[in-house]
């Protein structure tokens, strides 16, 4: 089958930037153009300052950006040269008309579809990447055969969805657990599997390219984020059971993780999952199943969701019940804001809720966070807009009441643990400039508790019931 040449990615986000960027990287004969309606992303990709954080991404853009990978508004001319186009727009909830709250907004995704099918003068393979409900493909086929102009020009559609995580994409993305490629079962359909399998082939093992049909490709994503969210809710349930029982959640997940049929990730108990997708995906599964009138299965999942809103909720509680059932003019220092380590993103971050529960009781909430600019905090807040940025630990622990952990950067750990050189929080000054008592709330988990509370703090982690332990 004839090698893929151009290829243009429609969508400059999380995942539209390092997919390519990684693809450009490892095929540095295929020239790649990343576009987006979004001149100040295009910008920013096009800047020293890129409009992402994460790990390793700055030089493999920087090594290729100019040679064969570019960023444009240029929609149409990238669009006209492409062989294959990644449609990689976002696809939020809907938030009005019907399914408002659940079904995904395929508004990018038609546009995308749209102006492919306009402007085509070849044929082209149109790919998926977006994370859709099950059976877009079809829409985009409609779409696509009632608005494309041209005799002769023919379009296959691939289901390719990204399993990246942030913070780790770049790694992900060289190294991925599998690349999955759905087709419809034709034989055009298998030749253009073919040709973006090959263009995986140049870095990733065959066995990890795996070919399946159209429908279960694009159900496959939104079914690996629910388990995998499902996860999160089943330790978050366990580690509520811990603080009231004297278990200890990271004890109890190592245990089970040894069971090689449970295996030994994703079991960390936090404060339930944040991101851009684990939720949104779970509705639009819930969507689905409600569509076809499957309601224990719609109930089924949502309860993840629910038990995912719990935790947040109940972590906020615990920490106002523990500082006398009262914040009111107390000063807490909230470390972290972005929704995991490694990345300045914010969406849905469990931190918002945190940040938004204390403000509501009237604490002064200092955040620091070494990746999350003020402005993007002030935009999650929204109305709860009377919070501090500080730009350090220090200059937000001081004369703090209390210190809360809301994500898991490797600075607040431990040297030990974090396997880093830079220098830990030095927790003994910290303590010494602040209220007493002094409490730590670690919501990640991430702390040397019975260090802490040598020093003298108040210590209460989520998943251990150390802080009951200790009043009682
Ligand atoms: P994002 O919001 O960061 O990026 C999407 C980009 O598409 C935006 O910059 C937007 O301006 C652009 N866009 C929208 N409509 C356009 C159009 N018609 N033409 C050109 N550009 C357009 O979103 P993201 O996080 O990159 O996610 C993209 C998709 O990938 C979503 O479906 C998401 O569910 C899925 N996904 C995300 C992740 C993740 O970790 N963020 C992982 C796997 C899958
Ligand atoms: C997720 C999926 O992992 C990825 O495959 C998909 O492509 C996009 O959605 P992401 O949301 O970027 O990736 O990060 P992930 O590492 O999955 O973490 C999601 C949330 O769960 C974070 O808030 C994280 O802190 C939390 N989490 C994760 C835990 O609390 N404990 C864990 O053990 C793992």
């Amino acid at each position: 089958s004839e090698p893929i040449q151009s290829i243009c990615c429609i969508g400059a986000g999380y995942v539209g930037g390092p997919t390519c960027a990684v693809l450009a990287w490892k095929c540095p004969n295929i020239c790649v153009t990343i576009v987006d309606i979004s001149q100040e992303r295009i910008d920013a990709w096009n800047s020293d300052e890129l409009p992402i954080f994460e790990p390793g991404l700055e030089e493999i853009v920087k090594s290729r950006r100019g040679k064969n990978l570019f960023f444009s508004t240029d929609i149409d001319a990238a669009i006209i040269a492409a062989d294959l186009v990644f449609v990689s727009v976002n696809t939020p909830t809907k938030t009005r008309g019907v399914g408002a709250g659940y079904a995904a907004d395929l508004q990018y995704v038609e546009a995308a579809t749209r102006r492919i099918a306009l402007l085509s003068t070849k044929s082209k393979i149109i790919v998926e990447k977006s994370t859709v409900p099950c059976r877009t493909a079809e829409s985009m086929r409609a779409i696509l055969d009632a608005t494309s102009p041209r005799p002769g020009v023919h379009f296959d559609i691939l289901s390719n969805p990204e399993f990246l995580a942030e913070g780790t994409a770049v790694q992900d993305l060289l190294k991925p657990d599998r690349i999955l490629i759905g087709a419809l079962n034709t034989k055009s359909g298998k030749l253009a599997q073919d040709r973006l399998a090959n263009v995986y082939a140049t870095w990733v093992e065959r066995s990890a390219i795996i070919t399946t049909g159209l429908w279960s490709s694009e159900l496959t994503k939104l079914a690996a984020n629910a388990l995998l969210a499902q996860r999160i809710s089943s330790i978050s349930s366990l580690a509520a059971i811990c603080e009231k029982t004297g278990a200890e959640i990271d004890e109890v997940a190592r245990g089970c993780g040894k069971d090689s049929r449970l295996g030994p990730h994703f079991l960390k108990a936090g404060l339930g999952f944040g991101g851009s997708c684990f939720q949104k995906d779970i509705f639009n599964l819930i969507y689905l199943a409600e569509t076809f009138s499957l309601q224990p299965v719609a109930d089924y999942w949502r309860q993840v969701l629910v038990m995912n809103e719990w935790t947040k909720a109940s972590f906020s509680r615990t920490i106002i019940r523990h500082m006398f059932s009262t914040v009111s003019n107390k000063k807490i220092a909230l470390l972290g804001f972005a929704f995991k380590k490694d990345t300045g993103d914010t969406r849905e971050s469990p931190a918002i809720s945190i940040a938004r529960d204390l403000l509501v009781e009237g604490a002064e909430v200092y955040i620091y966070d070494p990746k999350v600019s003020e402005r993007n905090m002030r935009q999650c807040l929204g109305a709860f807009s009377n919070f501090h940025f500080s730009s350090s630990v220090e200059a937000a622990a001081l004369n703090a009441s209390a210190v809360v952990v809301a994500t898991d950067w490797d600075e607040f750990k431990p040297s030990s643990s974090s396997g880093k050189t830079a220098a830990a929080i030095d927790w003994t000054s910290i303590y010494a400039n602040m209220n007493r008592p002094a409490f730590v709330f670690d919501g990640r988990g991430i702390l040397d508790t019975a260090a802490l509370q040598n020093i003298g703090f108040k210590v209460h982690t989520v998943g251990r019931g150390n802080l009951v332990d200790t009043l009682s």
